[in-house]
């Protein structure tokens, strides 16, 4: 079976990376972790990467003049590993318009929210701000606005009255644990495409199961 070549980029603790490394190592999970990028040095990620004897490349936007440049390199090191699929995994740098277009519909990234609703950061104070029942994780494909984008999969959990927003962040946390490893899969073996800005599932291995998650859904 062929995997497709994905590249994960990070800068932080690499929960979300260590998810997928775990599904990749799966066998017949239809995408391979060629290549793990952190724009910090000190990326607790790395461990995750290294661990799994996965190729890592530092990309330190401090050490480079400007966007443009940073941007530079950092597509020189995917296409150094031929990589044909970008995760955004806690990759805290937005990136230019140029940057997403050249990964048009082949760079996704995972939200900790119910998108649209809390695009940005603090996700999980802002929901128990705002009241809501329901939260949740999403996994989208990029676009130059920041956290917009076909959404892939998505998976929901209840907000109880005694959360905080780190015990709120933890159950979302689960839940992007359980929906990137599937979408990257869905989006690897082409049966999520984009079609009029709206992610179409065209063989569904899983059933209606595959696009959303009711926490804490089927083991
Ligand atoms: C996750 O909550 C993700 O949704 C957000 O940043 C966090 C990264 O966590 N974009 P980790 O580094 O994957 O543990």
């Amino acid at each position: 079976m062929r995997r497709t070549r994905t590249a994960v980029l990070i800068s932080g603790r690499g929960s979300n990376l260590a998810a997928l490394l775990a599904a990749a190592r799966e066998p017949g999970y239809p995408a391979e972790i060629a290549l793990v990028v952190s724009n910090r040095p000190d990326a607790g990620g790395l461990g995750h990467a290294a661990g799994a004897g996965v190729a890592t490349a530092i990309v330190d936007h401090r050490s480079h003049a400007g966007k443009p440049a940073f941007e530079a390199a950092l597509q020189a090191v995917l296409e150094a590993a031929r990589i044909e699929l970008v995760c955004l995994a806690g990759f805290m740098r937005l990136l230019s318009e140029a940057f997403v277009e050249r990964w048009r519909d082949r760079m996704i990234n995972v939200h900790p929210s119910l998108l649209p609703s809390f695009r940005g950061l603090d996700t999980h104070a802002r929901a128990i701000e705002a009241g809501v029942r329901i939260h949740g994780a999403t996994v989208h494909f990029v676009r130059s606005d920041v956290d917009t984008g076909p959404i892939i999969v998505q998976g929901a959990v209840p907000v109880l009255s005694s959360d905080t927003a780190d015990s709120l962040a933890a159950r979302v946390l689960a839940v992007e644990h359980r929906i990137y490893p599937r979408a990257l899969a869905l989006v690897a073996t082409g049966a999520a495409t984009v079609v009029a800005e709206k992610v179409v599932l065209g063989a569904e291995p899983e059933g209606a199961e595959a696009r959303c998650l009711i926490w804490p859904g089927p083991a």
